[in-house]
């Protein structure tokens, strides 16, 4: 059974905004799009930059150090889909954002 963890206020997050958390020791980013909230694993399979820094066009975020793209709905390499990231249902209610985490 999938767990919700409360990881942010949904404020924090302005619209074509993202925020990184840190939850299960692991760093997740989560952007606004068009006001739906997506997560995936904030950290490039590549080198490991940082992806809540990447600019977001057509539901993919291009990672700032050499343009990989990554699905915001999944998570897969826009390139390679066979090689995804993880990826995470977002809830947002009375003010705040949860992560819905499997097991
Ligand atoms: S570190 Fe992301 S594409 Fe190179």
């Amino acid at each position: 059974m999938a767990e919700r963890v409360t990881v942010v206020k949904g404020a924090d997050i302005p619209e074509g905004g993202s925020v990184v958390v840190n939850v299960r020791k692991k760093d997740v980013a989560i952007f606004r799009v068009n006001g739906v909230l997506h997560a995936i694993d904030d950290m490039c399979p590549h080198m490991g930059a940082s992806l809540s820094g990447g600019f977001v066009e057509d539901g993919c975020v291009s990672c700032p150090w050499h343009y990989w793209r990554f699905r915001l709905s999944d998570g897969a390499w826009a390139d390679n889909p066979k090689v995804k990231l993880g990826a995470y249902p977002v809830h947002e209610a009375d003010g705040v954002v949860q992560l819905e985490l499997p097991d």
